[in-house]
């Protein structure tokens, strides 16, 4: 075997190219070739990735996803018949293309087979091409939309691939992790009942029986728990998922999931175990090792950080200044129902125009405060937008308060409770963003945990389950379920990379009876209960084990191993922001035909 002189082409590599070459109609990959193969008669095949005419030589950069190989053709060595056939080829083209490993003479040390070209003395063109609507390189000149509607195109490109390359890898080890545990990967069916998990669901309408629609699953939530009820003691499945809700950058109308349960289990039993199944994804694609993940309680992560995710990869915590700050006069502090402070290492000296655009980021509508206030702690004096109110040595007190040291900055935000937290969330992430504080290269997860079990809607004047209705109460709060509701506590977790919510679960429901209780503290009549939720109860009958398991989201996984922040690049055909899939041109109208059979009645707008 021709050993490898590369250290980037790790040996499974080779293996992988050397296999993908095998009873095919080349007898290597475009990657795969290597100073050590010079003499050996080759057949590759791919795509066209450039040609250069540089007088006597013509040179193809010939692709395929294993990597480029350079052909060479010398004009006066080559057969006339082969040079017409060079002369026809344009980019995209498939050929095939035999001939004899020789080594260049001018080097690429950038390409694992830059040691190497191929003088071809056979050619065959497989396939033409029309020119592609964008450059098909590393970095490509064609737009999103252009990119979407020939994603097939777009796939070809290295950064792509990749991507496809490491979901593969991904789910690849969450299987072996998972079957090394015991874990049986269960399908569950895609046509179902409508599952409650917050978001819309997406319908299909039966045929079969008019009027009626099966719906696609938020999540095989209930199926998972049923597979418990039939003694599967522990089930996975890495399943798509379909929610109707509003996209970003996270967020699909169709993901991915890697969907568990475990019977027998307390929460620390699960955490434990998918805790195990990060590290060991980071292990073996990133050689990261992890100390145990740090826990903190919900109520914690929204006093320090404002959110229910935080990314503690940078510390900057929330204060709250309010006792401190409150009766001196100030009617802004005096008003709000809380006052909240951060500390900006280093930044007293930021100018006015620097403290003018982060006023600007907190009145944004999507934060919707009013305003910023700031105390800058220097060397030789403290000085505050708001110095009216507080001699300096108030100012001093709030500044010691918040650890401050001096040459920092202290940024204050006021107001209404729920909102102001959040405004400071996002601006403790737009500092840790100008401190370069939060490189994708560093990852630091942690779990969330002791969620509240149930969540107050003002408009709907009812109470709605944070996590969804069959996750556990705390033992020690059941009692409250039926008196003081808000304050109960789940048995909820939330798994938190670099302020991502990656995955949630819970230890669930099952007794029949606390069900039933939930779904009537949730507003469910015992009737709508039975009708929703009845083949759920009725199995809760029959010896159910207690159980309890979590959901990890799939694509987000990929894009943080990825170090980029958008799902669609790890989704080999994915929505755009408008939930369209722009190649196939979907969502689209069906034929009158089509709708009387499903017995649908619809106005096209003319
Ligand atoms: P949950 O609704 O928290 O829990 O979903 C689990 C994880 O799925 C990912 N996720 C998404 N990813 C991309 N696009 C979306 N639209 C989207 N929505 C969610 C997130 C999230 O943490 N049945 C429960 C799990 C359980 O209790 O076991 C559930 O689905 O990473």
């Amino acid at each position: 075997m021709c050993p490898i002189k590369d250290v980037t082409t790790i040996t499974e590599n080779k293996k992988i190219t050397t296999l993908a070459a095998k009873n095919m109609l080349r007898t290597h990959t475009c990657g795969e070739l290597r100073i050590c193969d010079i003499g050996k008669n080759v057949t590759l095949t791919g795509w066209v990735q450039r040609k250069r005419d540089k007088g006597n030589i013509i040179w193809i950069d010939l692709r395929d996803r294993f990597g480029i190989t350079q052909l060479m053709f010398e004009k006066n060595k080559t057969d006339n018949s082969i040079l017409q056939i060079v002369d026809k080829i344009g980019r995209e083209y498939v050929i095939l293309a035999k001939g004899t490993v020789i080594e260049r003479e001018s080097k690429n040390p950038k390409l694992p087979t830059g040691d190497i070209e191929i003088q071809v003395n056979e050619l065959v063109i497989l396939n033409e091409s029309a020119t592609p609507p964008f450059t098909i390189d590393e970095n490509t000149d064609g737009g999103e939309d252009l990119r979407m509607k020939y994603r097939y195109l777009d796939l070809r490109r290295q950064p792509l691939k990749q991507n496809i390359e490491l979901r593969h890898r991904l789910a690849r080890e969450t299987r072996k992790y998972l079957d090394q545990n015991g874990f049986l990967e269960i399908e569950t069916p895609f046509l179902i009942k409508s599952t409650p998990e917050g978001a819309r669901d997406f319908v299909v309408p039966s045929r079969l029986h008019p009027g009626e629609f099966y719906a696609l699953p938020q999540s095989p939530q209930t199926f998972k728990q049923l597979l418990m009820v039939a003694g599967f003691d522990r089930y996975f499945q890495i399943v798509r998922c379909f929610r109707d809700e509003d996209l970003r950058a996270d967020r699909q109308p169709e993901f991915t999931q890697i969907d568990c349960e475990m019977s027998f289990v307390e929460q620390e039993d699960v955490l434990n175990m998918f805790e195990g199944l990060i590290k060991h994804l980071f292990t073996t694609e990133k050689n990261i090792k992890f100390d145990d993940f740090p826990k903190i309680t919900y109520q914690e992560a929204i006093e320090k950080y404002g959110t229910d995710k935080p990314d503690i990869r940078f510390g900057m915590t929330i204060n709250n200044i309010s006792k401190i700050v409150q009766g001196k006069g100030f009617q802004i502090f005096d008003n709000s129902e809380v006052i909240l402070a951060i500390v900006v290492p280093q930044a007293a000296s930021y100018t006015r125009k620097q403290i003018d655009e982060l006023t600007e980021f907190v009145k944004r509508p999507q934060i919707g405060m009013s305003g910023l206030a700031y105390i800058r702690y220097s060397n030789n004096e403290i000085k505050s937008s708001f110095d009216k109110f507080y001699s300096p040595d108030e100012l001093k007190q709030i500044a010691l308060f918040c650890n401050a040291q001096i040459g920092d900055l202290v940024l204050i935000l006021s107001g209404n409770r729920k909102k102001t937290y959040k405004a400071m969330s996002e601006l403790r992430l737009e500092m840790g963003n100008r401190l370069g504080l939060r490189s994708p290269n560093v990852y630091a997860p942690l779990w969330v945990v002791d969620f509240p079990l149930l969540e107050w809607d003002d408009e709907t004047q009812r109470y709605y389950a944070m996590h969804h209705p069959f996750t556990s109460p705390k033992k020690e709060d059941i009692s409250l379920l039926k008196t003081n509701p808000a304050q109960v506590r789940a048995n909820a977790y939330d798994l938190v990379i670099n302020g991502i919510e990656i995955g949630g679960g819970s230890i669930r429901i099952h007794s029949r009876e606390l069900q039933q209780t939930m779904f009537n503290v949730l507003g469910f009549t015992n009737e709508e209960t039975q009708q929703q939720f009845g083949f759920l109860l009725h199995a809760f009958e029959f010896g159910t084990p207690p159980h309890g398991g979590i959901a990890l989201g799939f694509d987000r996984i990929c894009a943080l191993f990825g170090g980029t922040e958008s799902i669609r690049d790890y989704i080999a055909f994915p929505k755009n922001q408008a939930a369209r899939d722009m190649m196939i041109d979907a969502p689209s109208t069906i034929s009158i035909e089509q709708l009387n059979e499903l017995h649908i009645q619809i106005n096209y707008p003319s």
